[in-house]
């Protein structure tokens, strides 16, 4: 069972008055600008939040996954824009590189990640291949000293301003996931460009673009891991990465409840404090509930991803449960604050259409639910092997 020590609240407590103070009052501001927050990216690389999980020697501060999660949370809370940049940037991009990078690649680039001064994005999803990561087109050979790569890359958080980028092409599409390998590149790579950039429903001042790659040269030393392990890296990066999105989840909820609690605690209606109606009271009674089931599924994934257990079926539990409780948080928080909650301007308005993508992106809930049932029926049909059912009525 999971526990928090004293560094993950004291880094959770500089996150909450970061967020209170210098990213709540400009989020909204940021959304209708579709700006994205340079300004509070090098705040947080001041405070070593773009270094959680980079060891020291690296430059970062060397904490485990219940500090990125309780970081984050207060982060997302505050500007769920800020905080998918910094997510994507510590747990698909920093992780991978911790884990799977070679020492020379961990030297190159883990202390520019961990200072901020370079930006990370994560690009494995293609135009017509998102749900099906096993399936995608963009190509890798090897040519001398060098890899080729040609494709297109779709949905990419951070893209026009990640210096490095991790991603995945493959040898040969035929092979399926065993074709495929993981490189970490730079943008000033030859063959590197940065496509359109996309306008989305919400988190609209987080970073989404293509990225096109012709004749894209990366050196072989760039490769990460061996030819034909990345899709199992790009499998086991998405489980950290889902333990983000669930910790979205969880901030944007929170962020729902803290505005539908204080519209509730001051609104009046029809000559009555919204205070006094048992409605609000048991609607703010189930978005507190739900929000703490959601928090602890998330915290207890990124324990078990802290004490090296596996954590695919609790990091997509967590993820499907967090980002379905942010949808339906948002929802209700619109509807209690009524016009004032599709009013431009209020936090309510911009939080529901941030929620949404929670259920899109780093694997949609339809995915999750594929891992979980796999994950759960596979268990099951170990546990009975050899003991055939039986469909017989008795
Ligand atoms: N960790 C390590 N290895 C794993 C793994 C994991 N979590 N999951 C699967 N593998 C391994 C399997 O063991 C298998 O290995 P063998 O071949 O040796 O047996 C191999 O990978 C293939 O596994 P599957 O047959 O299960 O693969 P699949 O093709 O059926 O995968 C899927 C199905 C789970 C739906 C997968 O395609 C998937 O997760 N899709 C969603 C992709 C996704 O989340 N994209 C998000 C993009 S990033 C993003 O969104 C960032 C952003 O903008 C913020």
């Amino acid at each position: 069972m999971f526990d928090l020590n004293d560094t993950h609240r004291q880094l959770q407590e500089t996150a909450r008055e970061f967020s209170d103070k210098i990213l709540m009052p400009d989020a909204d501001r940021y959304d209708a600008a579709e700006e994205f927050p340079q300004e509070k990216i090098e705040k947080l690389a001041d405070l070593g939040f773009m270094g959680i999980l980079i060891p020291e020697e690296h430059g970062g501060l060397g904490l485990d996954n219940r500090a990125l999660t309780c970081a984050l949370e207060e982060i997302h809370r505050g500007c769920a824009s800020t905080g998918v940049t910094v997510s994507v940037h510590n747990s698909l991009l920093s992780n991978p590189l911790i884990h799977f990078g070679s020492e020379e690649q961990r030297r190159a680039y883990l202390p520019k990640l961990a200072a901020g001064e370079w930006l990370g994005a994560y690009a494995i999803t293609e135009p017509n291949h998102g749900s099906d990561a096993a399936g995608i087109q963009a190509t890798c050979r090897r040519e001398g000293d060098k890899y080729i790569l040609n494709g297109t890359k779709a949905w990419i958080t951070n893209g026009t301003y990640a210096n490095v980028v991790i991603t995945f092409a493959t040898l040969d599409a035929s092979l399926g996931s065993k074709g495929i390998c993981a490189f970490v590149l730079e943008s000033t790579f030859p063959g590197f460009k940065v496509g359109k950039k996309e306008r989305k429903l919400g988190i609209r001042a987080s970073d989404t673009v293509q990225l096109i790659y012709e004749d894209l040269e990366v050196p072989v030393e760039n490769l990460i891991g061996e030819e034909g392990q990345g899709f199992k890296i790009a499998m086991h990066t998405l489980d950290g990465g889902r333990i983000g999105i669930a910790t979205q989840g969880v901030g944007i909820a929170q962020a729902c409840l803290d505005c539908a609690a204080d519209y509730t605690a001051t609104a009046v209606r029809g000559g009555k404090p919204l205070i006094k109606s048992q409605a609000m009271q048991f609607e703010i009674a189930n978005m507190a509930t739900e929000i703490e089931a959601a928090r602890l599924l998330t915290l207890q994934a990124a324990w078990r991803k802290d004490q090296g257990l596996s954590h695919t079926l609790e990091a997509s539990k967590a993820k499907l449960f967090s980002s379905e409780v942010a949808n339906r948080a948002a929802r209700s928080t619109v509807q209690i604050l009524g016009h004032d909650g599709v009013r431009r301007g209020y936090p309510a308005e911009r939080l529901v259409r941030d929620a949404k993508i929670t259920e899109i992106y780093e694997g949609s809930s339809e995915v999750q639910r594929l891992v979980i049932s796999r994950n759960t029926l596979n268990d099951r049909a170990e546990r009975s092997a050899g003991t055939p059912a039986t469909s017989e009525a008795q």
